[in-house]
């Protein structure tokens, strides 16, 4: 079976894994990180939204050999220090979930669209979060919590 060398949260980790596994798979079954959710499979829903090279992928449809050599963050990674990452602090002042089964995916890409638009307009937010999708449609809060993050208003890493 292939080896695999992944940075994941910041530690690299070796995978003995087949090429065509979902990289989801080998994060929650062999690697215990369950934050990246399985929803739907297909892509259809991106609960299951890591980053790869600080990029959104969905992981339920990423062979683990792409991951190769590379650095995946999941929502795991996010805190430092036991202290909130901003996007996670917004989320949670802006009570932005319910369920939460959605909340790893809209926070990691969240977190993505922040890197790349700091400032973001309402249509970048909308355009950013397209696609991930809340089965309990708490988007008024979600929208809500990206601008909190945005503005550095949460109360994050005091
Ligand atoms: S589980 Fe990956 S997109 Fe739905
Ligand atoms: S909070 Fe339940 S799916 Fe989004």
């Amino acid at each position: 079976m292939p080896k695999y060398e992944i940075t994941i949260n910041g530690r690299s980790q070796r995978v003995d894994s087949d090429a065509e596994r979902p990289l989801l798979e080998v994060l929650r079954e062999d690697l215990g990180l369950t934050g990246a959710k399985y929803g739907c499979g297909e892509g259809q829903c991106r609960a299951c939204t890591v980053l790869l090279e600080g990029k959104p992928i969905t992981s339920c449809l990423t062979p683990v050999r792409l991951a190769a050599g590379r650095k995946v963050v999941t929502i795991e990674g996010l805190s430092e220090n036991g202290h909130l990452h901003e996007v996670q602090q917004a989320f949670v002042e802006e009570a932005a979930m319910q369920c939460g089964y959605c909340t790893p995916g809209m926070i990691l890409r969240t977190t993505a669209l922040l890197q790349a638009h700091p400032n973001p307009t309402d249509a970048q937010i909308l355009e950013g979060l397209n696609g991930n999708l809340c089965r309990c449609c708490g988007y008024n809060r979600i929208e809500a919590a990206v601008r909190r993050a945005a503005k550095g208003t949460s109360h994050a890493r005091a």
